[in-house]
């Protein structure tokens, strides 16, 4: 796949099939995720694998209560100002991103692979994040989607007691990444602010320098600014 297809249509995924992942497909995808750089090469990573349909029942009763509560800060403005837009776009966004979420969590139990990212010190998530968005992109090169989420970070210390995770070393959880092959199609995200709104050359505010009202790659998968938010 052209590295800039993985990158323009690399969007989360929160409806997929319950087939799943064989295991040659997941070391590819994880053996891909660990070439990420890291401060000082010091991989101080590690991805807990879970399949198992008892971990996940009850992981989707955590994952439930914690979006709970995620949404009454959001409703609560704590975060929901961070959103970009006006008032009613920000609502818009809102309730797409919840209407996804809600198919995703009522069908969490079903979700054939979750990773648990861990790591020590991960610098503000400099240290891990590349990693974890490498895991995206070789999923996205097998026709795996996913989501990342770190709502669960609300029953952090259950979900590390549930999976025996050795806390006293350090070890934090950054993200879960749930993975499946998608049900919705890959298209562009379009949904992004473009260039010239978000950056500016020598000095903060000053003008790029080109504006980019469309994507620059569209194709081959879809035409651009085609949209299908799964
Ligand atoms: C740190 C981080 C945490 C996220 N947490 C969640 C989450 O808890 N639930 C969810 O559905 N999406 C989550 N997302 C995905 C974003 O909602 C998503 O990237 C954004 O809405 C844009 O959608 P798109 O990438 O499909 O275009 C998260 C993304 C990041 C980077």
């Amino acid at each position: 796949m052209d590295v800039r297809e993985a990158l323009y249509t690399t969007r989360m995924m929160r409806r997929m099939r319950p087939d799943p992942i064989p295991l040659e497909t997941q070391c590819r995808i994880l053996d891909a995720a660990i070439r990420a750089p890291n401060g000082g090469n010091t991989q101080r990573w590690h991805f807990l694998v879970v399949d198992d349909r008892e971990h996940k029942e009850k992981l989707a009763e955590l994952y439930r209560e914690c979006r709970e509560r995620e949404y009454q800060e959001i409703a609560a403005g704590l975060m929901g100002r961070s959103l970009h837009g006006d008032d009613e776009e920000r609502a818009e966004t809102l309730r797409k991103i919840k209407a996804s979420g809600k198919y995703f969590t009522d069908h969490f139990a079903e979700i054939p692979l979750l990773i648990f990212v861990f790591s020590i010190d991960d610098h503000g998530g400099a240290n891990i994040y590349p990693a974890i968005w490498s895991t995206f992109l070789a999923a996205r090169a097998e026709g795996v989607g996913g989501v990342m989420s770190t709502v669960l970070r609300y029953a952090e210390d259950t979900v590390t007691d549930m999976l025996h995770v050795p806390v006293e070393q350090g070890w934090r959880m950054t993200a879960m990444l749930a993975f499946g092959y998608p049900l919705g199609r890959w298209g562009v995200a379009a949904n992004r602010r473009p260039v010239h709104e978000v950056a500016s050359r020598n000095h903060w505010g000053q003008p790029f320098g080109a504006e980019i009202p469309a994507p620059l790659w569209s194709g081959p998968t879809e035409p651009a600014g085609t949209q299908h938010n799964a």
